[in-house]
Formats: C-alpha cells, sequence, structure tokens
C-alpha cells in the first residue's frame, strides 16, 4: 500500500482555502467598484432611459449614496495662485454667510456629470416647462435656501443660445435648491460688446432687486454639466468654468478666469468689479483674475472633475481694444476703472417669467474719453 502523501493533501487543503479567499476579495472588490461606479452609470442618459424600473430605482439610491458622500469632502475648492502654478491646494468653502437656510445641504437629488441639452426649444414652452419661476427668479417653497444667487449673463443678440442656456442652467440650479434670479443684461446696438460693463450693471441692478448671497457672472455660451458644480459663494471668488469643452476639457492657462465665476458682494465691491474700458473681445476676465489677487483675494476652482462644462458655439466677437496694452493701463486705473465709475442708460428693464431683461445704453465715445483722462501722464 502506498503511503499516504499527507503533505501534499495539506498543501492541496491550503491552496482551496487560498483559492476561497482570493475569490472572495475578488467579489467583494468587484462589488465595491460597481456600488462606487453606479453614480457614474446614473449619470449616462442611455443607461437611464434603456434600464427597467426596478434598475432605475436601484441607480437613484446610489444617487443619494453618491450625494451624501459629498457631504464629507463638501465644497473643496482648489487655490489658483498665477505665479506659483504647482501650488494650488485644497480649501474648503467655509460659511460666513449669516443665513444658511434650512434646505437640506448639500441637496439630495443630483445628478453628477449629464450631458447638455442642445435641443432648441421655443421660449412659450420653456414657460411652460418651468412654471415654479416668476418674474425672472425662483425660492424653494418648502424651506429656505443656502444661498441667494443672481446669475448675471452678457447678452447681445444670440436668441438660440439663450434658449438653450435657460433649459440647462434652469433646472440645474433648481435642483441644487437655491434661491435664485437670472439677469440677462443686453447691451444696445452701435457700440462694440463690453462683457465687463454689462457685468457690473447687471450686478447693480440685481442688487437693487433684493440683498443676494452671490452674484454669478456667466457666460451664455458656457454651460456646467455637473449638479456638483455650486453656483455658490465662498471665502474667495469661484472660478467654476475650469473644464471647457471648447478648450477640449482643460483650463487654457492657469490663471483663465473667464466662462464662469461668482462673487460675494463684498468681494465684487472689493474688486470694484470688472473693468468699463475694455470693448471687444478678451482681456477682461484676465484683467479680472489679476483684481482678484491685488485685493488679497485667491481665486478658487471646484474640487476633481466637477467643472466639466459644455460650449454651445457661435461666431466670434470682434476685437476692439488692443488687450494687452489696456492689461498694462489697467494696473494703474483699476480703482478709479469698474464699479465706482460706472455710467450707463438704463433703457429697460422688464421681468419676464425666466428672467429679468436688462436693457442698457453704453456710451463708448465717453468711456473712451474717461480713459484719456486716467491715463493722462499730468496723473502718474
Ligand atoms: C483672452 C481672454 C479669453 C481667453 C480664452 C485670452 O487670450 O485675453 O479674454 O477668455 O484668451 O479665450
Amino acid at each position: 500500500m502506498k503511503p499516504l502523501n499527507i503533505t501534499s493533501q495539506a498543501k492541496s487543503k491550503r491552496s482551496d482555502k487560498s483559492w476561497y479567499i482570493l475569490s472572495a476579495g475578488l467579489i467583494i472588490s468587484v462589488t465595491v467598484i460597481f456600488i462606487l461606479d453606479l453614480q457614474f452609470f446614473a449619470s449616462t442618459n442611455f443607461i437611464r432611459n434603456t434600464l427597467n424600473g426596478k434598475m432605475l430605482e436601484v441607480l437613484s439610491a446610489a444617487d443619494n449614496f453618491t450625494n451624501r458622500f459629498i457631504d464629507t469632502m463638501k465644497h473643496k475648492l482648489i487655490i489658483i495662485d498665477s505665479d506659483i502654478p504647482d501650488s494650488a491646494s485644497e480649501q474648503h468653502v467655509t460659511d460666513r454667510f449669516s443665513n444658511h437656510g434650512n434646505c437640506t445641504w448639500p441637496p439630495l437629488n443630483l445628478q453628477g456629470r449629464t450631458p447638455l441639452n442642445r435641443t432648441d426649444i421655443p421660449i412659450e414652452k420653456l414657460d411652460k416647462k418651468y412654471t415654479f419661476m416668476a418674474d425672472g427668479h425662483y425660492k424653494p417653497k418648502n424651506c429656505t435656501a443656502y444661498q441667494k444667487i443672481a446669475i448675471v449673463v452678457p447678452y447681445r443678440d444670440r436668441q438660440l443660445q439663450l434658449r438653450i442656456f435657460l433649459n440647462n442652467v434652469i433646472p440645474r440650479i433648481h435642483r441644487q435648491q437655491l434661491e435664485f434670479g437670472i439677469y440677462i443684461v443686453e447691451q444696445t446696438a452701435g457700440s462694440l460688446f463690453n462683457r465687463g460693463m454689462l457685468s457690473n450693471i447687471g450686478f447693480v441692478q440685481a442688487m437693487k432687486d433684493m440683498a443676494y448671497d452671490c452674484v454669478v457672472i456667466h457666460d451664455l455660451d458656457i454651460l456646467p454639466e455637473d449638479d456638483r458644480n455650486f453656483y455658490i459663494c465662498g471665502d474667495n471668488p469661484i472660478h467654476m468654468a475650469t473644464k471647457v469643452e471648447k478648450f477640449k476639457y482643460r483650463v487654457p492657462y492657469h490663471s483663465f478666469a473667464g466662462g464662469i465665476s461668482t462673487f460675494s458682494r463684498k468681494q465684487y465691491e472689493d474688486i470694484n468689479g470688472f473693468p468699463n474700458q475694455f470693448f471687444g473681445w478678451g482681456g477682461e476676465d484676465d484683467e479680472l483674475f489679476a483684481r482678484i489677487k491685488r485685493s488679497n483675494y485667491k481665486m478658487t476652482r471646484p474640487f476633481d472633475a466637477h467643472g466639466h462644462c459644455g460650449s454651445v458655439q457661435h461666431s466670434g466677437q470682434r476685437t476692439g481694444n488692443d488687450r494687452m496694452k489696456m492689461l498694462q493701463i489697467s494696473r494703474k486705473i483699476w480703482k478709479q476703472d469698474g464699479l465706482t465709475d460706472l455710467e450707463y442708460n438704463l433703457v429697460e428693464k422688464r421681468r419676464k417669467q425666466l428672467y429679468v431683461w436688462v436693457y442698457a445704453d453704453i456710451n463708448m465715445a465717453k468711456v473712451r474719453e474717461k480713459l484719456k483722462k486716467l491715463n493722462s501722464p499730468s496723473r502718474k
């Protein structure tokens, strides 16, 4: 009789055991990865539309799970400092506002990243879709919002983009449970487009309506794709448009401050708003970044990948000033050029259902005349 090979039996038992442990480990890891990834899957329209009701229930439970998860890493932002690009550090948006409301924060029904809806819907239909808005304003019914936000959009002659803007931005801020007003600030014909000055006009006109906690200067054609990119203010100005589609979802340069940025009333006043002297395309956002720094604020950006924004293309604007030269001049005159010397003629302010239309006339010759005085050698 052959002697029992005890060692090889014991070996095979041991290898069975390790196999079980390995399989169990593998199953647990796959399950964990699956649960963590549910949010990603939940936000793809394809899956949402094709899965049956039961699965959708599971997915929305996962949505809530992820949203509660945000609580722990709530509003982490990256501090941007153009001089030291690698010094980006994380910062919590601390709550310095007196009234934080009692709406659940962060909200529970956020959808994560979802693609833009580019369907062109007539304004009458949008009015019917968003009946919760009146006079360009929305306020949550059963709770007090975390912050009151004014969305200020410099505008001229882009009706299609305006409809797409409304149809994307309204449901997103609504899901964020914020109180908000939308101000479309249109410049009359005749002079070059002035994004900075229209932003300043929007700020003044919004604050006349109510004490907003936060003003968001928002391009019409750059739209957030992610609900976790909150339309809120913090201790420092927040640049929300960090990963824009037209820039291949990358920040074009470290100090880029264009697209969408948020300011508390105090922050906007401290930096003296945007410059009024930049007519035509470009430069005003670079000067904005410089003003933030000069006023001892730090521009911040949303944490991680939440800053994705789609872009809705249109033909470019005409260039006006030599923006590089203007940036040089602005360094010296910024305290006299902005909110403090804002002059315009309010042609009309009309409250439509989805937005307040502010129609303003800017006298370009007069504004430029002022520049000559401010920049004259006798004042240096
Ligand atoms: C301009 C900015 C503009 C950026 C991205 C810069 O050269 O000065 O105003 O936002 O390019 O297009």
